[in-house]
């Protein structure tokens, strides 16, 4: 990996009881890193890193029990940027490691680039919810199907909901499948403008401008509509939509991104500008082979930011839970329900689904999946 002259360095610790020098070896071949220091315990790096901060660290599990993990990961979060770094074997441990405040997971075996690129994303961002609502705004969401009707919108939008439960007006929802957006009928919205002429406008992005856009939803939540006109799509460019993405940002403390199930420019482009991907997938085959494609063709979805949501579990003609996971080499995070004729109505009618008057079963686990998103404690 090459980088500018411009670029600044980004200092890094280690810490690894078993020496760390397949890391330190990566991490002093990259002039964008400076190794600044390799600890073998806890207490050893807690030590050092008074004398000399680091902007990352990163911690491999092999030898730290779950409470040291956790406990550690807690601390570091208030003062750096955590990489958890383990095996296969650990990953619901890696996964509670990022709930407890890690920014990036890492699984073994991972190629050189991968560590270099979590330590590089991860130095570009803040290091917590609670710094991202204080500093630099909102947590970004992507939800992403590459199957078609998987479930991606329906997420998306009861996510949306539950996470404004505590936070109305904080939270957005924006529609980037441009072509055939779907998150004004589930939420049952209208609206005369949407992401186009928001991009046209060339007035600073401030509030008034937002509400004069978005439109609101009765949860709390703003929602930013695609347009209703198909041709209007291709004159929104990938660039345009992850700058609007980062400006937005400074207004929301959460915004959830709902994607085309394309894997396309624009799906690439909010995938990359996503502090969270959550795919969504059915038991089915097709489905299961279309996510797999997807985690092959994108390395960086494989590790740290992005979660599985398996949607429509339990399927009695469906792919048992585990073969699932065998399938995507991944845990899943969260399964939902399926809630038949209930949800259709919910969405039809435009109660949310987390609306009691709607009686989903599911609408347990759409708050779940929102505690997930905000597990570093917000
Ligand atoms: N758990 C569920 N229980 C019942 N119905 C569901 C569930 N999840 C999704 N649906 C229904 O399935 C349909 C497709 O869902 P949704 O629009 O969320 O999928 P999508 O992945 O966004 O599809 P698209 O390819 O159109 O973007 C909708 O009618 C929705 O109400
Ligand atoms: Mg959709």
């Amino acid at each position: 990996m090459t980088t500018s002259t411009a670029d600044p360095v980004i200092t890094v610790a280690v810490l690894d009881p078993g020496g760390g020098k397949e890391t330190a070896a990566v991490i002093s071949s990259e002039r964008a890193l400076r190794l600044v220091e390799i600890a073998s315990d806890p207490a050893g790096l807690l030590d050092e890193l008074a004398q000399r901060p680091a902007s990352v660290v990163v911690v491999d599990t092999r030898a730290l029990t779950p409470d040291a993990l956790l406990g550690l990961v807690g601390r570091l979060r208030e003062t750096t940027t955590v990489v958890v770094l383990g095996d296969q074997t650990d990953a619901a441990l890696l996964s509670r490691a990022v709930r407890a405040g890690a920014r990036s997971l890492l699984v073994r075996p991972y190629e050189p680039d991968e560590l270099v690129s979590a330590i590089r994303d991860v130095a570009g961002g803040p290091t917590s919810t609670a710094e991202r609502r204080a500093g630099s705004g909102a947590v970004v969401t992507a939800v992403y199907s590459p199957k078609g009707g998987a479930g991606a919108t329906t997420v998306a939008t009861a996510l949306a909901v539950a996470l404004a439960q505590t936070r109305p007006g904080r939270v957005a929802i924006i529609d980037l499948d441009l072509r055939f957006g779907a998150v004004g009928i589930a939420l049952d919205l209208r609206g005369k403008n949407t992401i186009v002429d928001l991009l046209a406008r060339s007035a600073p992005l401030d509030l008034g401008l937002i509400d004069d856009i978005f439109v609101a939803h009765s949860s709390g939540v703003k929602v930013l509509l695609s347009p209703e006109t198909l041709g209007l799509a291709d004159s929104v460019s990938p660039e345009a939509i992850a700058r609007l993405v980062q400006t937005l940002r400074a207004h929301f403390d959460h915004i959830v991104l709902d994607l085309p199930t394309s894997f396309d420019d624009v799906a690439t482009a909010a995938l990359r500008v996503a502090d969270r991907v959550l795919l969504v997938t059915t038991p089915e085959l097709p489905a299961l082979r279309d996510l797999q494609r997807v985690l092959s063709a994108a390395p960086d979805l494989r590790n740290g930011r992005s979660q599985i949501v398996l949607n429509r579990w339990p399927s009695r003609a469906g792919v048992p839970l585990a073969d699932v996971e065998r399938a995507l080499g991944r845990k899943v995070a969260i399964t939902i329900p399926s809630d038949g004729a209930a949800m259709t109505r919910a969405l039809n009618t435009g109660v949310s689904v987390l609306d009691r008057r709607a009686g989903l079963k599911s609408a347990g686990r759409f708050r779940d999946l929102a505690r997930l998103v905000t597990s570093n404690g917000t």
